[in-house]
């Protein structure tokens, strides 16, 4: 199959504070990477509390909000996008349950992470959430278009 980067889906994937601050960024990359997607944008950044609000704003009826917001804006945090045939989907399943207590070992959060509150990765739920969480991270011209030669073998 010829492969068209243009007609893969995108997703929203953000290593968390905690996860920056264990040294667990290369880790988190290269699985995204070994699995065949493609990595469009990328930059670290501390998001005010306001952005964090922003970004969880389906959440803000639940009880951890605040507490999660607190979190999110209290250092670096990974944002990236990632690019590829069931790229939303596959990264969940990457990424494992929210509560790591019940994520699955071979996941990001089963294998690295232990409470739910401190579940070191993000990753969106649907193609809504990946199209709007890209745009409240990224401006256009940061997501960039390139062919990677892998690409030829992986699809
Ligand atoms: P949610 O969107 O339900 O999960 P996910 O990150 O897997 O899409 O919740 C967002 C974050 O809120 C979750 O990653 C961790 C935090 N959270 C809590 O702190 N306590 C909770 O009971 C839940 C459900 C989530």
């Amino acid at each position: 199959k010829e492969a068209h980067a243009a007609e893969f889906e995108r997703t929203f994937i953000a290593i968390k504070p905690d996860g920056v601050q264990r040294g667990l960024i290369a880790e988190i990359i290269s699985r995204f990477e070994r699995k065949g997607y493609k990595l469009v944008a990328i930059k670290l950044v501390i998001p005010t509390n306001d952005f964090a609000q922003k970004h969880y704003h389906d959440l803000k009826e639940r009880p951890f909000f605040s507490g999660l917001c607190d979190f999110l804006s209290s250092g670096p945090v990974l944002a990236m996008v990632w690019e590829g045939e069931g790229v939303i989907k596959y990264g969940r399943k990457l990424i494992g349950a929210t509560d790591p207590q019940k994520s699955e070992p071979g996941t990001i959060r089963g294998d690295l992470a232990v409470v739910v509150g401190r579940n070191i990765i993000h990753g969106s739920d649907g193609p809504e959430t990946a199209e709007e969480e890209i745009s409240l991270w990224f401006s256009p011209n940061e997501l960039i278009s390139y062919s990677s030669n892998a690409e030829k073998w992986i699809y």
